[in-house]
């Protein structure tokens, strides 16, 4: 890879981060014990964290370090990756110190203020900060209002201070916009680091490289060549314990504008000029933007929605969406969605992306899977050939991280008899993959002040202004329009109709 110049401790991924304090908020949910604290673990395990280092635990409530490094160690226990190995974990731990603060008491930010820089000058952290959100969304802005007002984030001194915001953005265009400008109130935009754990995915970030690393892909990467691309996000379970979170949520808002549409970028972006962040965060929010925004009566054309019954999955049986824990008993949310978009630019002009998602279906798997035009069968028109496979390249994410090459091949015999193959490619085939929880590399990003993988403000309203006509034609739809399947089945009847009416349909799993 000569033409393209990443960051270079990202690429050799040798250099350990600056000194610096890792505060967590919300240390005592789950995202801190079940991600952040392994993953932590593991750039301590693979020797990537800094030598001066210092983790400062925020919970409302505050509670001894002793009590918070038992429940952290519990949670590694259960979490890591990797076999635990005592003396990292104690390292880690002994790093750690609790501290109150709650953003609806302005003096406990003081107090935070004040514990913050005696601990940093103690470890000798220089003073650097990244300030991680691992809090329910409505406590993004307070929580970043008081760390500005008490300027723990202002960076001086060559000191960096960075803010890093957890999923969801915003629940549409309007309040992803608002928080947008509400935070550039208060830091930078390179200080902000929104993230999406997809991107922390080898595969997700391998797709810049399979385009852009190899010279066959980009002629044929086109309308051209391409008939159409596939993006799905297929899990098995079920709502479970998030009852009311998913049902004033949904699937389109959950998984569209962060994970499909990572994915839909990375697929259909230009070019970068160069491998760094401002050009590749400008090209991916470039081709969000030139999703075509669809009226209402186009978005209900193609969209479909469903809602699962009850069924059983293996051994597991789900009930019923609607008769989940705080699920309203005649909710409208969508478990599952479909969409047709178009983008609107010269490569893509006429080339439509399905992309799906769906909880309780019976199987998981994320993939992109990009179709290439039919070959002329004229050819093989006086031979027993019924009719040509497809051709596809499919990008796997899940359940097997790697690439398959889907093409047509002669069956060998005195007869001219033509069948569809696969050539795979498999990560585990070729790669000893370090067992990792997704997060390290974006937390290890985060340190070095890499932000590459990170969405940047324009790109996080592109995605909402792309779905923002969905949600406002659903809305008015109430229950007209949704659709039912079966836990465990392949999702809405209604899915398969979408492509059928354009005369194509979903790539069957191999
Ligand atoms: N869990 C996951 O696997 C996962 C995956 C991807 C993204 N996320 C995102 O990560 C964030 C955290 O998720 P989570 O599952 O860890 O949530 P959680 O367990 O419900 O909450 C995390 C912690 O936030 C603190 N908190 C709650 N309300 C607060 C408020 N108003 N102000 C300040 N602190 C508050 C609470 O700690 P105290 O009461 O001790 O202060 C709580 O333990 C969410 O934005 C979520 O969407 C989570």
């Amino acid at each position: 890879m000569t033409d393209v110049a990443p960051h270079p401790d990202r690429l050799s991924n040798q250099r350990k981060p600056d000194p610096c304090s890792f505060v967590i908020f919300g240390v005592t949910g789950d995202l801190t014990h079940r991600l952040v604290i392994p993953a932590l673990y593991n750039l301590a395990a693979t020797d990537l964290l800094p030598d001066k280092f210092c983790v400062v635990g925020v919970a409302r409530k505050g509670t001894s370090n002793d009590a918070l490094r038992d429940s952290l160690m519990k949670g590694l226990r259960q979490f890591a990756t990797r076999p635990v190995d005592d003396a990292v974990a104690k390292r880690l731990l002994e790093c750690v110190t609790s501290i109150e603060a709650n953003p609806r008491d302005p003096a406990s930010f003081d107090r935070l203020r004040e514990r913050t820089e005696k601990l940093e000058a103690n470890r000798s952290t220089g003073g650097n900060r990244l300030f991680y959100l691992a809090t329910p969304p409505d406590a993004f802005l307070p929580i970043s209002r008081e760390l500005g007002r008490t300027g723990l984030l202002k960076e001086d001194g060559g000191r960096w201070r960075r803010l890093v915001i957890e999923k969801p953005f915003g629940t549409d265009l309007a309040s992803a916009k608002a928080l947008n400008a509400e935070l550039l109130k208060i830091v930078d935009e390179h200080q902000i680091y929104r993230i999406d754990h997809y991107l922390g995915k080898e595969t997700v970030q391998n797709i810049l490289v399979l385009r852009f690393a190899n010279g066959m892909f980009e002629p044929i990467w086109n309308r051209n060549h391409i008939d159409h691309i596939q993006i799905t996000v297929d899990e098995k379970l079920g709502v479970g314990h998030r009852g009311s979170f998913y049902d004033s949520t949904g699937a389109l808002r959950d998984m569209v504008p962060n994970h499909l549409f990572q994915l839909l970028s990375l697929v259909a972006m230009e070019p970068p000029a160069r491998f760094d962040a401002h050009a590749v965060r400008s090209e991916k929010a470039e081709v969000l933007a030139a999703i075509q925004t669809q009226s209402e009566e186009d978005a209900l054309r193609n969209s479909i929605r469903g809602q699962y019954l009850g069924g059983k999955i293996g051994d597991t049986v789900i009930e019923d969406y609607r008769k989940t824990e705080d699920v309203e008993p005649d909710s409208t949310t969508e478990t599952y969605v479909a969409l047709k978009l178009n983008i609107d630019n010269w490569r893509w002009a006429g080339i439509p992306f399905y992309l799906r998602t769906g909880k309780a279906l019976g199987t998981k798997r994320t993939e992109v899977a990009i179709k290439f035009k039919q070959a002329p069968f004229a050819m093989f028109r006086c031979t027993p050939v019924d009719r040509l496979s497809q051709n596809y390249l499919v990008i796997s994410v899940e359940p097997a991280e790697g690439i398959m090459l889907q093409f047509n091949t002669k069956v060998p015999g005195p007869t001219i008899t033509i069948d569809g193959v696969e050539m795979k490619f498999r990560y585990k085939d070729y790669f000893k993959a370090e067992p990792s929880t997704g997060y390290e590399t974006l937390i290890y990003d985060c340190m070095i002040g890499d932000n590459i993988l990170f969405q940047r403000a324009d790109s996080v309203e592109a995605g909402w202004q792309a779905v923002q006509p969905f949600l406002d034609a659903w809305k008015k739809a109430g229950a007209k329009g949704r659709e039912f399947y079966k836990a465990g089945s392949e999702g809405p009847a209604g899915a398969d109709e979408l492509l059928k009416r354009d005369g194509r349909s979903w790539r069957k799993l191999g």
